[in-house]
């Protein structure tokens, strides 16, 4: 387990672990360190055990710039992971926190069950709409993921209500990172700022168990929220050390490569 340790100092008791800093590390082992209800809001992306190919080409992507070794569950064990993580979440949030969790269509049935399992209360079922989906001959393109926002107590959680009517299907564009070096799946920075601003304070602690390139550490940082996260790839881990050292939430200026995270069937 590495970490960097950098500025503030928290109230919240993390266990053996820093605000403000990331680790290279499996989140199985990881997460049952942290303390209980240390936590305020949990946003993650985790696999989705669609069989991803970090290098596979995809539009408007180089694969030799993809950084390889994203580290995939198989289809099997992905009811038993995915459970396994999301009872650890309720644990580590406070009475008040709330958990965004992203997925795929096809492994949907499982978060779902274990969100229930866990004890969470499921308040909305957002769907992100993005372009880019793969080219597809005999079914339609799958141009959405599904977000669940769950809290643990339906009656106490934070919803700072930032729009007048704020919709559950967001059309957020994926981005370019032209002629960069990348991790093969990247959320839009614009999609965790919108999340962060309904669901968190300034100062909050934000957890992200499945890092990649750290987009949700990133813009915790730029929103002045606290964070924490593991990344189990040591190449990934570097990327989003890189990321949040040299204060981006925005590798890359510009228009280039998609994240790419779309099995092709
Ligand atoms: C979909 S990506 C996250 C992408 C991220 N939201 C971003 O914006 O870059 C999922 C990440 O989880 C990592 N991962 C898979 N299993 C893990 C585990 N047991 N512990 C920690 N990280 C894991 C993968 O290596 C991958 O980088």
């Amino acid at each position: 387990m590495q970490g960097r340790e950098q500025r503030h100092v928290s109230p919240h008791d993390l266990g053996p672990f820093s605000p403000d800093t990331i680790y290279h590390g499996d989140a199985l082992a990881l997460l049952p360190l942290l303390r209980g209800g240390s936590i305020d809001l949990i946003v993650t992306d985790p696999p989705f055990a669609i069989d991803f190919r970090a290098r596979k080409m995809n539009y408007n992507r180089t694969g030799s710039r993809v950084i390889e070794g994203y580290r995939e569950i198989p289809a099997g064990e992905y009811g038993a992971f995915t459970s396994r993580w999301i009872s650890e979440a309720f644990r580590v949030l406070s009475p008040t926190g709330s958990l965004y969790v992203f997925s795929g269509w096809n492994r949907l049935k499982e978060v779902l069950c274990s969100l229930d399992e866990a004890g969470f209360s499921t308040i909305n079922h957002l769907i992100w709409k993005y372009q880019f989906g793969v080219f597809t001959r005999r079914k339609y393109v799958t141009s959405h993921y599904h977000i669940l926002f769950a809290v643990k107590d339906p009656g106490h959680y934070t919803f700072h209500k930032v729009e007048h009517y704020p919709e559950d299907v967001w059309v957020i564009n994926r981005e370019y990172w032209k002629g960069k070096k990348k991790t093969p799946t990247k959320l839009p920075p614009q999609l965790v700022r919108k999340i962060l601003s309904f669901s968190s304070s300034p100062g909050d602690l934000v957890l992200d168990p499945f890092l990649g390139s750290g987009t949700v550490a990133a813009v915790s940082q730029e929103m002045g929220r606290r964070f924490l996260g593991f990344e189990v790839v040591d190449e990934y881990y570097r990327f989003a050390l890189q990321r949040l050292e040299e204060g981006q939430s925005l590798p890359g200026q510009g228009r280039g490569s998609t994240d790419g995270r779309t099995k092709k069937r």
